[in-house]
Order: structure tokens, then sequence, then C-alpha cells
């Protein structure tokens, strides 16, 4: 693997959970492999869990962590050919070239505008670097996608299962921010590569990328998508169609615990209580989103871990 840019960059998916599963039974065995390695993460974006996951999983395996708030660094060009007389004072081109000299490993974060589907898709911010920089880039997460998040959820499931093949189901909730597909995208793209009875709920206008769900059964009915569910999976997002629109906030998809049942609650947080979920399913074991959040570290770690082995 050079990048991590998407799930697809995955050799095999199942075997890397595994692997995943075995470094986290000792973080520590690796702890060499970085050494005089730096990691240079670059943040447009708030993050709680990316940000100190991959630092842990970093220094898990010896490597040095240096990490920037670009929006304190100088505003950006991406465009080509430009005249620079505006607001932007540096080219991604220059900025690339010269964080790769600091850097053996670059993580960036940067979310869509929400505004443009076709500049959010063509992913110009996380797409610069893999042209421009001469590292590895690992995607943290970006307009259409976040890869270490799905892979998290992958290792969650494939630790908690209790039968071989469980049915998971991501559900659409509410929120009073249009939100990106970046999470639901990757998790669908995941969940295609793992042996899991796997469907989709939603309310009607809330349909993902059709390149990205396929023929994944989609039910506009969510408590019959729920039904003998071994873990729900609960997300919102914007319309896809209606590009970044809010066309719902219908209450009645938050998830509760009577909703829930015998189920597994997943969430790649942070989740706003009583809007999305309420606290008697945040708030009772059958919630995993503590253990999602701390598989984090070790999504990271093994790709980190299998990058600097191709360095
Ligand atoms: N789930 C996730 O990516 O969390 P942060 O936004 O806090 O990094």
């Amino acid at each position: 693997m050079k990048h991590y840019l998407n799930i697809n960059n995955l050799e095999d998916a199942n075997s890397t959970i595994q692997e995943a599963i075995k470094l986290k039974k000792n973080p520590f065995q690796n702890s060499e492999s970085g050494k005089n390695k730096t990691l240079v993460m670059l943040f447009f974006n708030s993050s709680l869990r990316t940000r100190l996951s991959t630092e842990k999983a970093a220094k898990n395996l010896g490597m040095q962590v240096i990490t920037l708030n670009v929006n304190d660094a100088w505003n950006l060009e991406f465009e080509d050919g430009t005249i620079m007389n505006a607001d932007a004072s540096e080219h991604i081109k220059e900025m690339a070239k010269v964080v790769s000299q600091y850097a053996d490993v670059i993580a960036v974060r940067a979310f869509p505008s929400l505004k443009n589907k076709t500049t959010d898709e063509s992913e110009f911010i996380l797409s610069s670097f893999s042209k421009y920089a001469t590292v590895p880039i690992v995607n943290m997460e970006s307009s259409t996608a976040h890869p270490l998040q799905a892979l998290t959820d992958a290792i969650t499931i494939e630790e908690l299962k209790t039968k071989t093949r469980p049915k998971v189901v991501l559900s659409w909730a509410p929120h009073p921010k249009a939100l990106p597909h970046a999470v639901a995208n990757s998790f669908v793209n995941i969940m295609h590569e793992l042996d899991v009875d796997f469907s989709i709920t939603h309310p009607k206008g809330y349909e993902l990328n059709p390149n990205i769900t396929k023929n994944t059964p989609i039910n506009h009915n969510q408590e019959e998508a729920m039904k003998d569910a071994d873990f729900v999976y609960i997300k919102n997002w914007c319309s896809y169609s209606d590009y970044g629109k809010i066309i719902s906030q219908d209450t009645d998809w938050m998830m509760t615990k009577e909703k829930l049942g015998k189920a597994k609650f997943m969430h790649c947080l942070p989740a706003r209580r009583n809007v999305v979920v309420e606290d008697a399913v945040l708030d009772n074991e059958h919630s995993v989103v503590i253990k999602q959040a701390n598989n984090r570290t070790f999504a990271a770690q093994i790709i980190l871990k299998t990058i600097l082995e191709n360095l």
C-alpha cells in the first residue's frame, strides 16, 4: 500500500481486520518500525478521535508526530494557472512538496463544502496532496470517504459478532445540520467486503450515491429494516440527489432503546444526544461506541504499519 485514500486501497480487508485485532493484543510489538520516521497530520477541520488515535497509533510504532491546523497557516490556492492576487498566499504545489520534506507520511482531514457536488466529488484537496506530495497520504476523512473510521467499524463488528454472518443495518438519523456522506459511504464500501447480511434504511430522498450502494438492499421502513439486526449503525447524512440539503428532520428516525432491541448500537461519534440517539441507548451496555472509538487507534496503526513497510 502506498496511499490510504479509500477502502479500495486495502489489498484484503478481511486480513487487515485480523491483523489489527492481533496488533491490539500487543500494540507495542512494532515499536521500532517507525523509528526516525515522522507523521505530519494536517487538519482543515475539527477532530477529537481521529487526531488523538492517529497520533497514538503513530507513537505506538515509534514515529514522531507533527500536527498542523491548516487554518493557522497561509491560505491555499488549489487551481492551476491562477493569478494569485486574492486571499490565497501559497499554492498547494509548494505546500505539499515543502511538507513532504518534513514528513515520511502525510495524513489529511478535509471535509466537503456540500455546496457543489462536482467539486466535492473531485476530492481536490486530497487529490492535490496525492499528486504533489512525494510521500504517502492517509485520508483522515475527506469529502466522500472516511476509510480509517470504516476499518474501525469493521474491526468492532468482527470482535463483537456472535454469529458467522451477522445482520448489520445502516440507518439514517435526523440532525440539525447538513452532514457529509463520507462515513456512510466508507461503511457501505467495507460492508461489501465482509460476510455480513447488510442493508440500509433511510427516508425517501436520502439515497446515497448509487455507485457506492450498488445493489445493497434499501428499506424505507426503519423498524422493519432493523428486525433481528445484530448491529445497527446510526448516521445522519444530507441529501445526495438534492445535494447538501436537509429534506427531512423527522424525529421518528431518532434511535431509541425500544427500537434497538437486542442489537448493538454503533456510531462514529460525535453524536447529538436525544436528536440522533436517545440517552437510554448511549447509556446502555448495547452501545459499543466507546469500543469503536478505542479501535480507531488500531485501525490507524495497521494502516501506518503497512505504509511504513512499503516505504
Ligand atoms: N469519528 C471521527 O472521525 O471523530 P472525530 O471527528 O472526532 O475525529
